[in-house]
């Protein structure tokens, strides 16, 4: 009989498809990840594992589970919790859910953007506090987007979309990535340059050895003094020790985290003393449509993968060579 985990409740959709396939399934139920010892006795002699960005599947775990595998699904386009390396040696197909979630995340960027710039939350918290007596000129200013210069940092499916939002914003676009064609108006530019001449800087890479803490105290100290940082992509992308020095003096306007790292941020973090950033709990997918899709696709992934076919969206098709 072919067994499979599937790490949390995901959206009905892509249980139903899972449950068309192969009736039977276990899943964890509870809201919090299972830890790696849940992990370990309910994945071991599995055939197909769906998992989500919370759960680390590493090598040593894919040979706990066993030789059997034949899946890896997760229900996210990221893939720094899995590594892939381990499963490509081991020839089993890692699947991904991208394309989906591309507005919803670009959509969150911008709406960070847009709070960050125009001192939102910190606006709403001075309301509730009563302190709103009268209209005043120079009340709670912010910075403008029509004329400012957006800099995009990873010009793949999400910065792309990025780029094409701020165009109905009138903003010009850079953005620095070496492997991307120009797109949407947005103009290639080297790194230091983007960060000399960023109002925006929107950080959009994956997650990888060479990307971690890429924004670090050598890379906030280029930005302008009135720049906005957005990170909707991975928390370990920008040293936040670097951040909240910046943030407390100053040197940049202001930051508004989708990630943090580790996630969830500790409340004792000393990021969250502070008006000039803003952070919310990795919601860049989070609306209803998006995460059916998503859940969806990671059904097909680990379905197919199930039945010894092709998956859909296969992070390493070098398993079929
Ligand atoms: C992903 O899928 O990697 C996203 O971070 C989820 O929002």
């Amino acid at each position: 009989m072919t067994r499979i985990f599937i790490t949390r409740i995901i959206p009905d959709v892509g249980l139903v498809l899972v449950k068309e396939h192969f009736p039977l399934f276990d899943i964890w139920t509870p809201d919090l990840p299972p830890s790696r010892s849940e992990l370990i006795e309910h994945a071991h002699g599995v055939d197909g594992l769906l998992c989500l960005l919370t759960e680390k599947i590493d090598g040593e775990l894919m040979d706990v589970i066993g030789p059997q595998l034949k899946v890896i699904s997760s229900m996210s386009v990221g893939m720094d919790h899995i590594d892939v390396a381990a499963a490509t040696a081991r020839g089993i197909p890692v699947g991904n859910t991208p394309g989906v979630l591309t507005d919803a995340t670009a959509d969150q960027a911008f709406a960070l953007m847009l709070s960050a710039a125009r001192r939102i939350p910190e606006a709403e918290r001075f309301l509730r506090a009563g302190k709103w007596v009268t209209w005043q000129p120079s009340l709670l200013l912010g910075a403008d987007f029509a004329g400012s210069t957006l800099g995009i940092v990873g010009f793949g499916r999400i910065g792309q979309a990025v780029a094409k939002r701020a165009q109905g914003f009138d903003m010009r676009v850079i953005y620095y990535d070496p492997t991307a064609e120009p797109a949407f108006g947005a103009q290639p530019a080297d790194l230091d340059i983007l960060l000399r001449e960023s109002d925006f800087v929107s950080i959009h890479v994956p997650l990888t050895e060479r990307t971690r803490h890429l924004v670090n105290v050598e890379f906030l100290a280029k930005m302008k003094p009135n720049a906005v940082l957005v990170n909707t992509s991975r928390g370990g992308v920008l040293d936040q020790n670097a951040l909240y020095h910046t943030l407390k003096s100053n040197q940049i306007f202001s930051a508004a985290l989708d990630v943090t790292d580790p996630e969830p941020l500790p409340m004792d973090s000393p990021l969250l003393e502070l008006e000039n950033c803003i952070i919310v709990p990795h919601l860049g997918s989070a609306s209803k449509k998006t995460r059916d899709m998503m859940s969806l696709l990671a059904a097909q992934n680990l379905v197919a993968g199930l039945k010894g076919e092709r998956l859909p969206n296969c992070v390493n098709p070098q398993v079929y060579k």
